[in-house]
């Protein structure tokens, strides 16, 4: 099974960005952790993190073309405010769980709402870099469900 693990805006600076809030890891340890789990679970990763937009709907895309099975996508900002990001998820046959690291119910306001959701076969949020790792589950489990 292959899944690529896509990081929106400000991710890259993981570790160094409100780590009260985002925890203190770095983008780079986060992926490894990650990495080790999908090799325990036989899972094909691979990592992608843009701060533009644009990129990231390339990257979305790309997945389909390469007949990934599944996208992890943690869209950052973009959350609240990219139709273009709900867009290519819908436009692309690829399963997608939308992932937080933090609860973002439980923060401000404009946070709470997301317009990639709706996109996805699910969210996670609130459960630091495991969630990524919860996500690579529910896609494993979606994916058995649908082969049965
Ligand atoms: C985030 C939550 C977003 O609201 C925020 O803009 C981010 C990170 C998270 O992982 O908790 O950049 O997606």
């Amino acid at each position: 099974m292959k899944i690529v693990i896509i990081n929106g805006p400000n991710l890259n600076f993981l570790g160094t960005r409100e780590p009260e809030i985002y925890g203190k890891q770095t983008l780079k340890e986060i992926e490894r952790k990650i990495q080790q789990y999908a090799e325990n679970q036989e899972v094909d990763c691979s990592f992608f993190q843009s701060n533009s937009e644009g990129e990231l709907i390339d990257r979305i895309q790309q997945a389909h073309i390469d007949k990934v099975d599944g996208i992890v996508l943690n869209p950052a900002a973009y959350t609240h405010y990219s139709y273009a990001i709900h867009d290519a998820v819908k436009s692309v046959n690829v399963p997608t769980v939308e992932v937080h690291l933090s609860a973002i119910h439980s923060r401000e306001s404009f946070r709470k709402d997301s317009v990639v959701a709706p996109a996805c076969i699910g969210q996670i949020s609130g459960f630091g870099a495991t969630g990524y790792l919860l996500a690579i589950q529910a896609l494993k489990e979606a994916r058995n469900k649908g082969e049965n």
